[in-house]
């Protein structure tokens, strides 16, 4: 660019009113379309925010500080952007306008969250992801993955994850070993895969990074009901992230994530009858869930966590 070329100025801020289109001039020449559209929506609605909000300077440092707090408590075994995004609702929002509700991944989308981990050890059709003791009541899953059009999808890898009777995932607790309460699974012809495990139960998320002060602020119980976790991949089907809640959690109508959708609720059933395993003693589930995957990209996503 020439120093006589003017195309890149966007001239001095005279009055309060000049800055936001002065910031959206400076970055109009964006050769990418996407980044350019993403951008200035972003200006416009951070401008709008600022002058309706009119933060002091003091509130201001204190929103810097809380950014840099994200950052800072972000470990490789925790994800702090993760959560706050979850806790304020906006993965979910972004979950379901990319697919449903009302879409063909309704049934079974939900967020991803910030404990799943690329490389689940591959675990046999129906063996117990337990890898350690883990007290609790035995649960015997059985899922099934199906299409849009219902057809079973065989071969695909299924990742299951949860969090142990104390409500915490393996790499939060040091009384776990590693990839505890975690397995992949790879579908049958029909589709299906099954697992023994503990029955979840609902948890608190962490509450150690700057959200945590927020959501006590707002009087908000930083709760998860019940769930079990599921990533689906296979070539040719859109990567499927789902939980499956247990409906008799009496968080299910106050998730601190807002995961929680008429199609995430199974059917956790106490049985009675003699288990399917003869080391079972006392209360023992079982549950039958179907997952459907629609056709699109096999795209993983970014673990959150290592
Ligand atoms: C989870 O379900 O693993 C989770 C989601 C959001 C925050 C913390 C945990
Ligand atoms: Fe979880």
């Amino acid at each position: 660019m020439s120093e006589t070329d003017s195309s890149d100025k966007y001239g001095i801020i005279d009055s309060v009113d000049s800055i936001t289109p002065a910031v959206i001039k400076s970055m109009s020449r964006t050769p990418d379309a996407r980044l350019r559209e993403v951008m200035e929506s972003f200006v416009r609605h951070a401008h709008a925010f600022v002058r309706e909000v009119r933060p002091t300077e003091q509130e201001f440092e204190r929103g810097i500080a809380f950014l840099n707090a994200i950052g800072q408590t972000t470990t490789d075994k925790y994800n702090d952007a993760v959560l706050f995004c979850d806790v304020f609702g906006i993965s979910s929002l972004v979950t379901t306008l990319a697919n449903g509700l009302g879409g063909p991944m309704e049934p079974a989308t939900a967020l991803l969250g910030p404990f799943w981990r690329l490389n689940h050890p591959i675990t046999e059709n129906g063996a117990s992801i337990m890898r350690c003791p883990t007290p609790g009541p035995a649960l015997f899953a059985h899922i099934r993955l199906i299409g849009t059009d219902g057809t079973p999808i065989a071969g695909a890898e299924v990742d299951v994850w949860h969090a142990s009777s104390v409500g915490m995932y393996d790499v939060q607790d040091e009384n776990q070993v590693e990839w505890n309460l975690r397995g992949k699974f790879i579908t049958d012809d029909d589709g299906r895969f099954s697992f023994r495990s503990i029955k979840p139960v609902g948890y608190p998320i962490p509450v150690h990074g700057p959200s945590g002060p927020i959501l006590a602020a707002q009087l908000r119980k930083p709760q998860r009901p019940a769930h079990l976790h599921f990533l689906a991949y296979k070539p040719g089907f859109k990567t499927l992230i789902s939980q499956v809640f247990a409906a008799d959690d009496p968080d299910i109508e106050r998730d601190v994530t807002f995961g929680v959708t008429p199609h995430l609720i199974g059917d956790f059933r106490r049985q009675t009858g003699p288990a399917p395993a003869s080391d079972v003693s006392g209360e023992w589930y079982s549950i039958d869930h179907t997952l459907v995957m629609s056709p699109g990209e096999a795209v993983l996503p970014t673990p959150p966590i290592a």
